[in-house]
């Protein structure tokens, strides 16, 4: 029963899912200036620069967990203040990282280092990353 539903659930979100996830590999090039995509096993599943942290686990982890990577303090606050990201929170931080951050932490102060912006295709990049896994 449980694995009809499955297959039967398969069915119906493949088609959508499958271009959602080419698009936002496509569109993933746009951050593989600053950001790669490795595995815990140490796989590149992306290959990128060094400038941002990995995004392996990205979708739906804790904000501010790469192992390794030297996080600016105010996003590594918004780890400790517990947030984990979800779709929107993606396409918002993505949109204006900086905007972001401060209104999250409710300090003007509040700075990004990501110096970019993407505002279209944030569930697709979310859906391509959350492909390669968590
Ligand atoms: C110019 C370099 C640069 C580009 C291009 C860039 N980023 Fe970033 N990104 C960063 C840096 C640096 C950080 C860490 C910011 C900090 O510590 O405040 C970051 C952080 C992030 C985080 C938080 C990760 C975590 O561990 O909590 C996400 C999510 C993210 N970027 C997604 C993206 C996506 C998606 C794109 C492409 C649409 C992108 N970035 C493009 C530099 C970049």
């Amino acid at each position: 029963m449980v694995r009809f539903l499955c297959v039967a659930l398969w069915a119906v979100a493949a088609p959508a899912m499958a271009q959602d996830v080419a698009r936002g590999e496509a569109l993933f090039s746009n951050c593989t200036a600053c950001h790669r995509i490795v595995a815990p096993d140490g796989t590149v599943l992306r290959g990128g620069g060094l400038a941002g942290p990995n995004l392996y686990g990205a979708a739906g982890g804790r904000a501010g967990a790469q192992p390794g990577f030297n996080y600016s303090r105010w996003l590594t606050r918004l780890g400790e203040q517990g947030v984990t990201w979800t779709p929107d929170d993606f396409a918002a931080y993505i949109e204006n990282p900086t905007q972001y951050t401060k209104n999250v932490l409710g300090d003007p102060a509040a700075r990004a280092r990501m110096a970019f912006r993407q505002s279209t295709g944030a569930a697709d990049i979310w859906a391509y990353l959350d492909a390669l896994g968590r």
